[in-house]
């Protein structure tokens, strides 16, 4: 019940939020299109349910299997209606519910964070043979960081919701990163809003450098626990370094 309440005051933030922008308010499809607008916010929250669902079933199968997840905690939230209409108005998109669907991808939004590197592509490549769910698109932001320094992989998926009318794949956008990447990006959007998004240059240029540093850091922890396993006793340790 409460996430009926939840998925009714997000309704109507986004109504309120639609009706004050004056572009918007004019568009027929608002009006028209009201009834398919109160279920889209439940739809995406089924969505993110069935896929922390999912991970969550992984990381308990790594559990027991190897004795350690290599996932370190999951967070997923739904997107603001006013950061939905932000976005949309930033990106040029006339609101309307397919452009909405069509074009912002995270409206699902799930943030998986990992022990080590590998662990990320491990996870991805399993995400790429599910059968339950579809992997739309891959921003690799860890082989390719963003000019500021920011790393993570990005992917986006779509997950199946069993309807009375039918199928329906809602899209929602998974984030993975590392430890220290996930520290050096909440550092990252803090210090970026404290300077209402104009950083002084000398401080983009250390996060910069701090964004290497945070890289160093995991290089290291892998390092670290390749001599671990190597130095573990029987044969564990060495055919999890076999399969790596
Ligand atoms: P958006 O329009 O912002 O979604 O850009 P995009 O569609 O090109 O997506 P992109 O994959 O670049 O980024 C999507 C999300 O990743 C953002 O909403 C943030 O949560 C996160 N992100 C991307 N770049 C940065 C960054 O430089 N710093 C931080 N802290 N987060 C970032
Ligand atoms: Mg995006």
């Amino acid at each position: 019940m409460k996430e009926d309440d939840s998925t009714q005051v997000t309704l109507n933030q986004l109504q309120v939020h639609v009706k004050d922008m004056k572009q918007w308010q004019s568009t027929e499809d608002f009006a028209g299109r009201l009834e398919d607008l109160k279920t889209l916010p439940a739809l995406y929250r089924h969505a993110l349910n069935e896929l922390e669902n999912k991970i969550d079933v992984v990381k308990t199968e790594w559990q027991v299997r190897d004795g350690y997840s290599p996932i370190e905690h999951v967070k997923s939230r739904i997107k603001e209606p006013k950061s939905i209409l932000r976005k949309m108005e930033r990106k040029g998109h006339p609101f309307t519910l397919e452009n909405m669907e069509q074009h912002i991808h995270d409206i699902a939004g799930m943030r998986i964070v990992c022990a080590f590197v590998k662990d990320i592509y491990r996870l991805v490549d399993h995400l790429c043979v599910r059968e339950d769910l579809r992997v739309l698109e891959i921003k690799d932001y860890i082989a390719q960081p963003k000019p500021n320094g920011y790393q993570s992989l990005h992917v986006i998926v779509a997950i199946p919701l069993v309807l009375l009318e039918g199928t329906r794949w809602v899209k929602a956008e998974i984030q993975l990163r590392t430890l220290a990447m996930d520290f050096w990006a909440s550092m990252e959007h803090i210090l970026y809003y404290k300077f209402d998004k104009q950083l002084p240059p000398h401080v983009a240029e250390e996060l910069k450098e701090a964004a290497r540093a945070a890289d160093e850091l995991d290089q290291r922890m892998l390092r670290l626990r390749r001599e671990i396993l190597e130095l573990s006793e029987g044969s564990r340790g060495a055919d999890k370094l076999a399969e790596e």
